[in-house]
């Protein structure tokens, strides 16, 4: 085995380690204590289990690595650190489906990459409900538990099970959103709304749902794709994304599938776009980036 493998699998080894730390540590708070729930902009859920995760994960990490960048949903959430850049970027969800979490349901994960110049190279997605632990290593393949991970072969729309999810403010892109679901309820079989935007990918790489489009941020997401992409899915945006962010990166108009479905729902979706005005499509594309990237 070459350097920069053993070097990655030691890496996997040091995310799969903390990401169970973290999962411990969320089952725990939730079990023996009454959640201190606040909202972010008075709309989006966060608890004190989100902090406490994100706290243990990324002093773990600034530890190990301390010349290391850090992009984590809840300490430090600055966008600018997404670029083609030579210090190696973690990315953290400390929770991902905080809602789910809140509310007592077991679809919860954490969610660590690891990536170079905007590839990520390590990924570990670990739901701790259900002692469900998806990785990857680039290049090496995806495993849940250590077995091998292989997406779905469903060849045909109208059998696909296809998951999505939509932002918490909704107000202003609800009548996008409403119009993609209306054309994908079209053609598929059905469509699942799960409430983890990693479980949802992982899932696609697992089989067990066909395919999964949404827009969402980079932690939501970059752990998940490597495994999906890993386990033969094909990740892709349906509106093309800037050239200048990573596309592993950039969470918006995300779809990610079986190979075979993905051509037909990239048509489909890019269809609904197809639809506005182009000054229109292309703010409803760069508006919610835009809007991270200020905020
Ligand atoms: C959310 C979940 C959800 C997705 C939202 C995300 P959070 O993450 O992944 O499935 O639809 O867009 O914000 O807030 O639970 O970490
Ligand atoms: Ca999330
Ligand atoms: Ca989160």
């Amino acid at each position: 085995m070459s350097d920069a493998s053993n070097q990655l699998e030691s890496i996997l080894d040091f995310t799969r380690h903390l990401a169970e730390n973290a999962g411990d540590l969320i089952v725990g708070m939730r079990a023996h204590s009454r959640l201190n729930v606040q909202f972010k902009q008075d709309i989006e859920l966060v608890t004190d289990a989100d902090l406490a995760s994100d706290k243990l994960i990324t002093e773990a990490i600034a530890k190990a690595y301390p010349d290391h960048q850090i992009l984590a949903e809840e300490s430090n959430p600055d966008l600018s650190s997404v670029q083609y850049n030579d210090t190696p970027l973690w990315i953290i969800d400390p929770i991902d489906g905080t809602v789910n979490y809140a509310h007592h349901h077991p679809q919860v994960a954490v969610s660590i990459a690891y990536s170079v110049k905007g590839r990520v190279q390590v990924a570990v997605v670990y739901n701790p409900f259900q002692g469900e632990m998806f990785c990857a290593i680039r290049n090496q393949g995806a495993w849940l538990n250590d077995q091998p991970l292989t997406c779905s072969n469903t060849m045909q729309l109208d059998k696909a099970i296809i998951a999505t999810g939509f932002p918490y403010d909704k107000r202003k892109v609800l009548p996008q959103l409403m119009k993609r679901l209306h054309k994908i309820l079209n053609h598929v079989a059905d469509v699942r709304r799960l409430g983890s935007a990693a479980l949802d990918i992982c899932w696609v790489a697992q089989g067990r749902l066909d395919a999964y489009y949404e827009s969402v941020s980079p932690w939501d997401f970059a752990a998940a794709q490597l495994i999906a992409k890993e386990a033969g899915a094909k990740v892709g945006h349906f509106i093309q994304p800037p050239k200048d962010v990573p596309a592993e990166l950039f969470g918006e108009n995300l779809l990610i599938s079986n190979p075979d479905l993905f051509e037909p729902l990239h048509k489909i979706l890019n269809s609904a776009e197809l639809d506005q005005p182009i000054l229109k499509r292309w703010l409803l594309s760069t508006r919610l980036f835009i809007h991270k990237l200020i905020s």
